[in-house]
């Protein structure tokens, strides 16, 4: 029995009144990525003969978050078991088990999954996976009989105090026998507090066919449903936790984890060493012996063994850091190329550059890489030294080996080796200083008198 077809329901159709959000509740983002992406993810690994997703008419979003996951269209949000049923017409040829998700609920691990299988293949119409709630609230109760199996599922609107009590709960991944689901769901009705098409109904119309029905226990962590802002930071500590302990179990250092934030796809090498509060957006590898630190904000970037990056730093999309390169406080890189051992201590902009090998960039640098209509490059040789306060107006090449003087604005290509100065020449009028300050001391005393 282990061995039959899966198909996959993942429901996503709810307004998701409670977020408050012209947004569909399941594209809200959990480290970087939206959540039904997390969900999909973890489906994927069950290897189903089919993922179906039910979504709203007006979630073309979610549609293109989902594909290539085909999606059926719920018109009316008439419930959870209405929306199942808007799936029948395209799993009319599958038979097997159907595992139903809900879009909101995106924590669940693979492992549990499986254990839910096998749970269904033991021979039960409905196999229910439950948790053990801290705080019930909301959640559906599962009602158990004295033979241990699941009698019923009464949600938290209908259930009487004795039943709302219980703090076993409904996680709402469900699996059942293809035929059975049909024929039940069919019957559901909306005689209930929210006027609504319960899929959880199907539980008490087995027991009435006397079939049975299992409740697994799984861990709340990976099962809390996200309905409203507060469980989704609930969510993303759960999920920033997890990250956290995969980058230090992979052999990096935090000093403080909790104040971390990594992206679902952040990768972290050996003996990284991150500091305090840094963020890591989607899009970003940090190779081995690398160090980040405090307050630094990484996306989208590559940053090769070696290098230390801050403390406050900032590396935007494209940032391509080399081995052994310094970017200290304050700098800035968008798409450009650090290349081995080059510094950008303090202050500087470099976007849409390539700064090569051991150059070296001064405080208060900045390319001017846009016109307010395009964006153009900038090239620095190996080994050039750009003093501070340079403007270097792109598009424009430094020579290898150049350096440019300080306050410099640079708007002509400078050749290798060559020094390039651009600012006025320096006047200086002996005594000057001293004559100012006495006739102004002079001038303030005789004001007082
Ligand atoms: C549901 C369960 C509850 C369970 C909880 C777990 C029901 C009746 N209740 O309650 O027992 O404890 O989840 O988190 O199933 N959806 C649609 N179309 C609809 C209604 C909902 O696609 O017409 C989708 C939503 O997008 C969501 C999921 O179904 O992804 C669950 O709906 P939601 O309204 O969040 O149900 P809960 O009140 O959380
Ligand atoms: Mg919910």
């Amino acid at each position: 029995m282990s061995d039959r077809h899966i198909a996959v329901i993942v429901l996503a159709a709810g307004l998701g009144t409670r977020m408050k959000s012209a947004k569909p509740k399941v594209m809200h983002p959990l480290a970087g990525r939206p959540m039904v992406r997390h969900l999909l993810e973890t489906v994927e690994q069950l290897e189903p003969e089919k993922i179906v997703c039910v979504i709203g008419e007006d979630m073309d979003g979610v549609r293109e978050t989902v594909a290539p996951v085909p999606c059926v269209i719920q018109k009316e949000r008439l419930g959870t078991g209405h929306a199942v049923l808007a799936a029948e017409k395209t799993l009319a040829g599958f038979s097997g088990d159907i595992l139903i998700l809900y879009g909101d609920s995106p924590l669940i691990s693979f492992e549990t999954l499986s254990a839910h299988k096998t749970a269904r293949a033991a021979g039960h119409a409905v196999a229910v996976l439950g948790f053990d709630a801290e705080e019930p609230g909301a959640y559906g109760r599962l009602i158990m009989n004295a033979s241990d199996t699941l009698e019923a599922i009464i949600e938290a609107k209908d259930a009487t105090p004795e039943q709302a009590a219980i703090s076993f709960c409904n996680s709402g991944v469900m699996m059942a026998d293809s035929e059975v689901l049909w024929k039940l769901l069919n019957r559901v009705g909306n005689d209930n507090a929210k006027g609504e098409y319960y899929l959880t109904d199907i539980v008490a119309l087995a027991r009435a066919d006397g079939l049975t029905c299992a409740a697994v226990e799984g861990d709340e962590y990976e099962l809390v449903g996200i309905n409203d802002r507060v469980e989704l930071a609930l969510a993303e500590t759960l999920v920033q936790a997890h990250l956290r302990m995969r980058a230090m179990v992979g052999g990096a250092t935090l000093t403080d984890p909790e104040t971390v934030y990594f992206s679902y796809d952040t990768k972290i090498g050996q003996d990284v060493v991150i500091g305090p509060h840094v963020v890591f957006g989607p899009g970003v590898t940090i190779e081995d012996n690398v160090e980040i630190r405090a307050y630094s904000h990484i996306e989208a970037a590559h940053v090769k063994p070696g290098a230390i990056i801050g403390p406050f730093a900032r590396l935007r999309p494209g940032a391509d850091i080399g081995p052994d390169v310094h970017i200290g406080n304050f700098v800035e890189v968008k798409n450009a190329v650090i290349e081995e051992g080059a510094k950008a201590n303090h202050l500087a902009y470099i976007g849409d550059a390539r700064v090569g090998a051991g150059a070296n960039i001064g405080a208060g640098t900045i390319t001017c890489n846009y016109d307010g209509y395009f964006k153009t490059h900038t090239d620095i040789g190996a080994g050039a030294f750009i003093g501070s306060n340079t403007a270097l107006v792109a598009p424009v090449k430094i020579g290898d080996g150049a350096s440019i003087g300080a306050g410099s604005v640079i708007t002509k290509d400078v050749a290798a080796d060559s020094l390039a100065l651009e600012r006025s020449e320096q006047k200086e009028l002996a005594g000057a200083a001293k004559k100012i300050r006495e006739r102004k001391a002079a001038k303030k005393a005789k004001s007082k008198n």
